[in-house]
């Protein structure tokens, strides 16, 4: 049984939550209430409790040494959140990221010690909080864990046995491949459906076409001087594909707007546009979507 820790309690955080406490000892550390359950419920069936014990940042000793961290936190928040959390994990430790978009992965790396793996897990699984203090499961899909420094290489597959209760979990030497698939969705649904206040389904109407094109057309062009291997054909499909897969869901972009939270554009759009910048490639419709999304107050 290892000891494992969730930093943060969205909705993807209560779900890994809720799976790893079948078989390890899970803390999930919150900024909100430590003295409340959190529960997970599966569409029809009753809510459960998720067997975990909650802490905040000035508890966090009372919780010994952690073996696997995972930061279920969005990109802008990462960086903070593992400068907390540093002083406690120990030089064995194993840190994990799964959050949307392109985060901070070499600045992390950066100040590890040798033995500290960081991986970077992506999923499929997709959960909607219909309380602050539970999440509904609304889709069932594979996680894929790959390794992002060379400590992590030679772990993967212990740390991947670890994570096992995690449903349809897998492993990849190039996670980078995987993210950049990822992103190139987040890029054509995310900010169009906030801008927009739709759901991800109505982005396949025609009058959403030409600019979904072109956003996906710049971020394929930078992902290839990048040394990615994505195909602006495959990009379309995959994003399509995920729209009618996920068509009665509002992404999370268009939940951060309606709730006047901080998006994550600069971890999106942003991203293909600092790249471009560095690369010589300009990228003026990621550019007017970042805008468009910055200057976004909540009208929805
Ligand atoms: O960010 C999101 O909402 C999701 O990653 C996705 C795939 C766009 C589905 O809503």
């Amino acid at each position: 049984m290892a000891n494992i820790f969730v930093v943060g309690d969205g909705a993807i955080g209560l779900l890994y939550s809720h799976y790893l406490s079948q078989q390890h000892k899970v803390t999930l550390l919150t900024k909100h209430a430590i003295d409340e359950p959190r529960f997970y419920q599966q569409a029809n069936a009753p809510k459960q409790t998720i067997n975990c014990q909650l802490t905040n940042l000035t508890q966090l000793s009372e919780h010994g040494q952690v073996d696997v961290i995972i930061f279920t936190v969005k990109a802008y928040q990462v960086a903070t959140a593992f400068r907390q959390l540093k002083p406690f994990l120990s030089a064995q430790c194993q840190l994990i990221l799964s959050h949307n978009g392109m985060g901070n992965v070499d600045e992390i790396n950066s100040e590890l010690t040798k033995q500290q793996g960081l991986y970077f897990l992506t999923t499929r699984l997709a959960g909607y909080k219909d309380t602050p203090f539970s999440v509904l499961h609304t889709g069932i899909g594979s996680s894929i864990l790959g390794d992002c420094n060379q400590q992590a290489k030679t772990q993967l597959a212990e740390v991947k046995n670890l994570l096992n209760a995690i449903p349809e979990l897998t492993t990849t030497n190039n996670i980078q491949q995987l993210r950049f698939e990822k992103l190139l969705v987040n890029i054509a649904i995310n900010p169009l459906s906030a801008l927009h206040n739709v759901k991800n389904g109505a982005l396949t109407a025609p009058q959403f076409s030409g600019i979904i094109l072109n956003i996906l057309n710049e971020a394929c062009t930078v992902a290839n001087k990048l040394g990615i291997n994505v195909r602006l054909a495959e990009a379309l499909a995959n994003a399509y594909q995920v729209m009618s897969d996920t068509k009665n869901n509002y992404s999370s972009m268009h939940q951060d707007v309606a709730h006047n939270r901080i998006t994550e554009i600069d971890a999106m759009c942003g991203y293909i546009c600092r790249k471009g910048n560095q690369l010589g490639i300009n990228t003026p419709h990621n550019q007017s979507l970042l805008d468009a999304i910055r200057h976004k107050k909540s009208a929805i």
